[in-house]
């Protein structure tokens, strides 16, 4: 295909600097996002006088139907075409000969990409808020059905204070809603046309950029047309956003992976959701936990590409920002598919309360709840500490827990020891205890449940307003 900037040159382009130049084979997937930048541009271009009405109603529909043609398969993206804006426009120029080359009046490919880029990561950031939204529902539910649920809370995943399963996997729902919050005002920045800014300074046409906005559904217009052209902060933005996504999934990627193995046996993974061994016929393997802690690595990788490719370049628009969409697109088709299996994988694991009880009855972790009974009863907190530590060593010794001692046992320790030690460090009681906002008793779980149902409550008002 002759290319279309093939003006002031007078040899034909080597066919390998072709291929090294065209993106064809990875922007194709924004040819829907470039035809709406292109009929919104032409519409302005018909309404300013810029083309005439009657050219601007004939690109519009045309545009219209070689989306069309597009979706059905009807038209087959050309491989050999540079990139999706000079295919579109090739095919739009061989439907409609001199009215189809009108379109591009006032407009560069520089703000035309910065645009389709825009629109593109637009439309995923909502299929990510939607994909987060349901992962966070998932969480409350499986939180709801293990408020009494006691297993031990872990520091140098050494067993360190009970809490329940229920408060555990709150903290990955507070922690998917934040991840939720940064993406809708990466989405607000997204939001902006750079259209207008053409190469880099604008254009002498009379055009109007404000009703180019409007038309495409932004909250406005960048200000400054070198910054309209030259920036990817957004995307990088949203790549780093889905960094951290993937870093609190990996996290709880981790713990699956380690609560699943039989040494813990904390949860078990319905079988369509784990995978076999080909050679230990045992086996059961949370291959989906592991792939999302693997895959995380290179979504970092995408951020990483997308920071360094920036770093040194100069304004305006340089050929080294094409490089911006594999790396996103891989971030974003990767990342997506990693919080629908992993929600779907929660959502149908078995939790196994026994073992969590049973986990948490054994290693001392009411050994703070009995100190602070010494402490209630008058005693310093660091004496305290000190006897209950040796309590601990104590059982360790005669290989018992402290539950399992009698009261003389414990008054060798301190005359302070009454009888309502043994309810001092019942597991259910050192939880409930816990009572203070963010705590792991029933009643501050319950509250931070609700705390994250009403952000799910919100969404769902918030979405239903925007349809
Ligand atoms: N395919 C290019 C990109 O992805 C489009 C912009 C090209 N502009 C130019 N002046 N060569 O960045």
């Amino acid at each position: 295909m002759a290319k279309m900037w093939d003006a002031r040159f007078s040899k034909a382009e080597n066919p390998r600097v072709n291929d090294f130049n065209s993106s064809i084979s990875f922007d194709s997937r924004m040819y829907r996002e470039d035809i709406e930048g292109s009929v919104a541009h032409a519409a302005m271009l018909g309404k300013c006088g810029i083309i005439s009405k009657e050219d601007s109603s004939k690109i519009v529909s045309e545009l219209e139907s070689i989306l069309n043609d597009l979706e059905s398969g009807t038209l087959p993206v050309d491989p050999e075409a540079e990139d999706i804006h000079m295919f579109i426009e090739q095919v739009l120029t061989e439907r409609l000969g001199d009215v189809g080359k009108r379109l591009h009046t006032a407009r560069s490919r520089n703000d035309q990409v910065a645009l389709d880029i825009r629109l593109y990561i637009k439309k995923e950031i909502e299929s990510v808020l939607a994909l987060a939204e349901e992962l966070i529902k998932t969480i409350a539910d499986i939180a709801e059905a293990n408020t009494d649920t006691v297993m031990p809370g872990y520091t140098h995943l050494q067993r360190a204070q009970p809490v329940t399963f229920a408060h555990y996997v709150l903290a990955y729902a507070f922690m998917f809603m934040r991840d939720y919050d940064r993406l809708t005002e990466t989405e607000i920045r997204t939001s902006v046309s750079p259209l207008g800014s053409g190469a880099l300074a604008t254009t002498t046409y009379p055009i109007d950029r404000e009703m180019v906005a409007e038309e495409l559904g932004l909250y406005g217009i960048t200000q400054n047309s070198i910054d309209g052209v030259s920036d990817r902060d957004f995307l990088i933005e949203f790549a780093f956003d889905l960094s951290l996504i993937m870093m609190h999934l990996s996290r709880f990627s981790e713990e699956i992976i380690l609560w699943s193995s039989s040494e813990f046996a904390y949860v078990e993974l319905d079988d369509a959701y784990s995978t076999g061994s080909s050679i230990m016929p045992q086996k059961k393997n949370p291959d989906i936990a592991e792939l999302v802690r693997g895959k995380t690595a290179r979504i970092y990788g995408d951020l990483n590409t997308l920071l360094v490719m920036m770093k040194g370049l100069p304004l305006a628009y340089n050929k080294d920002m094409q490089e911006d969409k594999e790396a996103v697109f891989d971030a974003i088709d990767n990342s997506k598919m990693c919080l629908e299996l992993f929600c779907s994988m929660i959502r149908t694991m078995k939790v196994n309360r026994n073992r969590m009880r049973k986990a948490a009855a054994s290693g001392f972790i009411n050994a703070t709840d009995c100190a602070d009974y010494l402490v209630r009863k008058g005693m310093p907190f660091r004496d305290a500490y000190k006897i209950s530590g040796k309590l601990v060593s104590y059982c360790l010794g005669k290989q018992t827990d402290l539950e399992l001692l009698s009261l003389d046992e414990y008054r060798q320790f301190s005359d302070l020891f009454e009888a309502d030690i043994y309810d001092a460090i019942n597991l259910d009681n050192c939880v409930n205890r816990r009572n203070v906002p963010g705590g792991p008793s029933k009643t501050s779980v319950e509250y931070q449940l609700s705390q994250v149902r009403s952000f799910l409550a919100e969404k769902q008002n918030e979405e239903a307003e925007n349809k």
